[in-house]
């Protein structure tokens, strides 16, 4: 049969199952697709298409007649293996921050910058996730009307944090409405001193503070924000915090653009024309985007669009995704699809 053979690293995780069920209706064609993760999960088994693949080590070899290798296992697996699944003649799309910031890398919202794929020199990119739903929603704005300024502030999903944070926020949950003792493990980072509940709480941290009070989470989304639109004077910072959610990653988004003939109604109407958002915008109806609501879907979600009460030239709005999905593990498979329709992927299919 005729087809990509296609990689999933970190197959087992929050992330690596989206991208398998994402693959089950990719617009290209698979032959194979082969599931890896840590030596822990070898043997498992889960399905893709109805059948049962059982999980492998990830190892150099695994590379050897892999066209398309989708990463998510942690960067320091990206920088560990995919210089060397490239080596081997696949092309690595990565969902972790090892390589977005890499001048030789292309950094991909298809909706955005999907020119920038002709550059790449065998690994791409997946932006952090809440850079994603927020650049597909700004984008057509910033094409019509200038973006001088965006400030954001997140309300971010546990499942972004993984398989075992959503488990800890779950047992946490549990355990405080029994009365019972519980502890923090994991959030707001791993790699932090302190942890501090989710459950029942709001972590203003995500991923570990730079020396200037930002967390980098927060740099990445005004560093990802400034490669993926091509224009480093675009002004943006941000404020990250986890909620304990499940799914869907939610943003309260001010945005200054250059035009002031702009209005809420052309804002809207250019939104609801542009590929890969819905707008959910009717105050007099409660109509807007929520977490739950858009639970499974893969566009962007925009809602309670707003000129600010000051500014002439600021706006307002609610940004809400599937952190997994558009965030995460349909970005990555578009990307996908986005390279075997312009011609980039080098195969037999
Ligand atoms: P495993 O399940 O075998 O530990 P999440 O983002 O939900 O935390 O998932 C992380 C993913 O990264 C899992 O699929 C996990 O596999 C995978 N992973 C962790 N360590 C390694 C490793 N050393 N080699 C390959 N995959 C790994």
């Amino acid at each position: 049969m005729n087809g990509y053979s296609v990689a999933i690293v970190g197959a087992t995780g929050a992330v690596g199952t989206k991208m398998i069920q994402m693959l089950e209706n990719a617009a290209f064609p698979i032959k194979e697709v082969i599931l890896l993760a840590s030596k822990r999960s070898v043997g498992k088994k889960l399905l893709f298409n109805g059948k049962d693949i059982e999980i492998q080590e990830t190892t150099n070899e695994s590379f050897d007649g892999i066209d398309i290798a989708l990463f998510s296992a942690g960067g320091d697996i990206s920088k560990q293996f995919a210089p060397e699944a490239v080596k081997r003649g696949a092309i690595v799309i990565d969902n972790t921050s090892a390589y977005r910031m890499d001048p030789e890398v292309p950094l991909v919202v298809p909706e955005v910058n999907a020119e920038a794929l002709k550059q790449h020199k065998g690994i791409i990119a997946n932006p952090n996730c809440s850079t994603i739903q927020m650049v597909v929603a700004l984008n057509p704005i910033r094409n019509k009307f200038g973006l001088n300024r965006v400030i954001v502030s997140t309300y971010q999903a546990v499942s972004g944090a993984g398989n075992a944070a959503l488990k800890e926020m779950h047992d946490q949950a549990q355990q405080m409405l029994n009365e019972e003792t519980y502890e923090a493990h994991i959030l707001p980072a791993g790699g932090d001193k302190k942890h501090f509940p989710i459950a029942f709480n709001v972590l203003p941290q995500i991923d570990v503070f730079d020396e200037d009070g930002y967390t980098k989470e927060e740099w990445k989304m005004t560093n990802e924000t400034k490669k993926i639109m091509g224009d480093d004077g675009i002004k943006v910072s941000a404020t990250c915090v986890r909620v304990p959610v499940v799914f869907g990653h939610s943003e309260s988004v001010y945005i200054e653009v250059e035009d002031e003939t702009a209005s809420v109604e052309q804002i809207q109407n250019l939104l609801n024309t542009a590929p890969g958002i819905i707008l959910q915008d009717d105050p007099s109806q409660q109509r807007y985007p929520t977490a739950l609501a858009i639970q499974g879907e893969k566009e962007v979600f925009v809602g309670r669009i707003r000129k600010d009460i000051d500014e002439e030239v600021g706006y307002h709005m609610w940004i809400v995704s599937d952190n997994l999905l558009k965030g995460a593990a349909w970005n990555s498979v578009q990307i996908a699809e986005k390279m075997h329709e312009l011609g980039l992927l080098n195969v037999k299919a």
